[in-house]
């Protein structure tokens, strides 16, 4: 590294033993051994005297904290693929470079979205919970019991096939599904080919034909509440909804009413608009088996988060080398 001073490197949450110990080795680090989430103040304090700040999605990097940044801030070193949790914008205008860990939670996040896609229709979490609480109740196989709905044959809509939506897309070709997919731009034709894939440039001629409905777009202001109460509505009575992108993206409490009246058969979440609390209408739900909960573990491989740490450390060295870190983001990307 060209600075002789190593970096000073703040790190918001623990990381796994691996990264953060070749954090130590490279920069000035303080880590969160005890896990728990930093307060407002303390990374207003971190922000004056640090020269990068590795943050994750659960710390609100706004344009209110930014301005609080001494100006030996350099660097916003993002532990998350998402960026939607810091002003890229504000971050720019003070001169601060921010990046992202992109590419390394791809397959992972797919791999739990085709979870969630056969979870709900197929009954998972409520079959396995016959076993878990009353196994002694279970009589055997029956003909009528426990019935769900066939996912082979169906058609799937992708919102956003980007990285994610795309390995999406491959998984669900192989369990069968047709390719329906909306996007700002149409993907190469190649991977069109390859998909079967069919391009919407109406979402809502797309919502109105597909069976299942996937979200893998990111989370900008263009893309809030994209699934309006309006846009459920045009949903199919038979349809499954699945988010693992982020939660805002769906009109909560317009998709807990269009479950509630059976305008749509379920849904799978991995993300919510107000984490970590979760709306207990859709909490009621998932006790009633029509919806499957998961607690933001779309990528939570630790394979996944020590590949994810070592792009931190590449964007950080590779900044304090004098280069442009290779996970840059850009403002107005969001
Ligand atoms: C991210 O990094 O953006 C993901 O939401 C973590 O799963």
């Amino acid at each position: 590294m060209t600075n002789r001073k190593r970096p000073q490197v703040y790190i918001t949450r623990k990381l796994p033993d691996a990264v953060e110990t070749r954090m130590r080795e490279l920069f000035d680090a303080e880590l969160n051994v005890d896990d728990k989430p930093r307060t407002r103040e303390e990374l207003i304090a971190a922000i004056k005297t640090v020269d990068v700040l590795v943050p994750t999605v659960t710390d609100r990097i706004d344009a209110a904290l930014i301005a609080e940044a001494g100006p030996q801030l350099k660097l916003i070193a993002s532990f998350s693929n998402g960026t939607d949790h810091i002003d890229i914008d504000a971050a720019a205008k003070k001169g601060i470079t921010v990046t992202n860990t992109p590419n390394v939670l791809t397959e992972d996040t797919a791999d739990m979205t085709m979870a969630l896609i056969l979870a709900v229709p197929r009954r998972l979490v409520q079959g396995a919970r016959v076993l878990m609480d009353k196994p002694g109740e279970w009589e055997g196989w029956s003909p009528t019991w426990m019935l769900g709905r066939r996912i082979w044959g169906k058609r799937i809509g992708i919102i956003g096939m980007g990285r994610i939506g795309t390995a999406v897309a491959r998984r669900a070709k192989a369990f069968g599904l047709s390719i329906h997919y909306h996007n700002r731009k149409r993907v190469s034709p190649a991977t069109e080919d390859e998909l079967e894939a069919t391009y919407w440039d109406s979402l809502d001629q797309m919502l109105a034909r597909v069976d299942i409905v996937s979200v893998n777009c990111p989370s900008t202001p263009a893309t809030f509440h994209l699934l309006s109460a309006r846009r459920l509505a045009l949903l199919q009575p038979t349809s499954y909804v699945v988010n693992t992108a982020r939660g805002d993206i769906i009109d909560e409490d317009a998709l807990v009413q269009a479950l509630r009246a059976g305008k749509i058969a379920g849904a799978g979440l991995d993300v919510f608009e107000n984490e970590p609390a979760v709306n207990p209408k859709l909490v009621k739900l998932a006790n009633e088996g029509k919806v499957v909960l998961l607690p933001h573990t779309g990528s939570a491989t630790i394979e996944g988060r020590i590949d994810m740490g070592d792009k931190v450390i590449i964007n950080i060295r590779t900044y304090f080398d004098g280069h442009r870190p290779p996970n840059r983001v850009l403002p107005n990307r969001n």
